[in-house]
């Protein structure tokens, strides 16, 4: 898959919300939670494109010399291809250039597939939230990682 990374618009509120209702998120976003928050100062994003197709996103936000990943997602038919990589490569380059001296999330313990991404990039543990996720199976912690940028 050949992909290109673009910065989201507050105008394109209404293809990340698309793309974040196809992933398969307990609570997805709603096209105005994006334009909100990409209205926000120090809050962007990026789109992840193979060819016209969005196929992932990433927010996130920077205050001060920390920043935090808000979202990541890839298309489910479009993972295992480079897309969350690339999207990670990116923000983690933004945030750094807007000053963050550090990168924060938050990522269900049982998330195999983000932790297996995170863990790439050399993300650490910083804390966890129990009971912080609500699932249709139930509570389910998160685990806090960081990174230095
Ligand atoms: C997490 C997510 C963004 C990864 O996106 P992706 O485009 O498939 O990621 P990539 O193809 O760039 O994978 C990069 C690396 O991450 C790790 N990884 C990705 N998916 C994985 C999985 N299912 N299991 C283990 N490691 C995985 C691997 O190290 C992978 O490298 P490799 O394919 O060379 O082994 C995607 O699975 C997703 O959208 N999940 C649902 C949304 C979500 O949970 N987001 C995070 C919380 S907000």
């Amino acid at each position: 898959m050949n992909v290109s990374i673009i910065p989201i618009e507050p105008a394109m509120a209404e293809v990340a919300a698309a793309l974040h209702a196809a992933v398969g998120f307990h609570e997805p976003w709603d096209a105005r939670s994006f334009a909100e928050l990409l209205g926000i100062e120090g809050t962007a994003g990026h789109l992840a494109m193979a060819g016209d197709e969005p196929v992932g996103l990433i927010l996130w936000r920077v205050a001060a010399d920390e920043a935090e990943i808000l979202t990541v997602c890839t298309l489910p038919k479009r993972r295992r291809a480079g897309a969350g990589r690339m999207l990670m490569e990116a923000a983690i380059t933004a945030v750094a250039a807007a000053g963050a001296r550090r990168l924060l999330l938050e990522v269900a313990v049982d998330n195999t597939a983000a932790i297996g991404l995170y863990r790439e990039f050399h993300f650490t543990d910083a804390g966890r939230r129990r009971g912080y996720y609500r699932t249709h199976g139930g509570p389910v912690d998160a685990l806090i990682l960081s990174k230095d940028v």
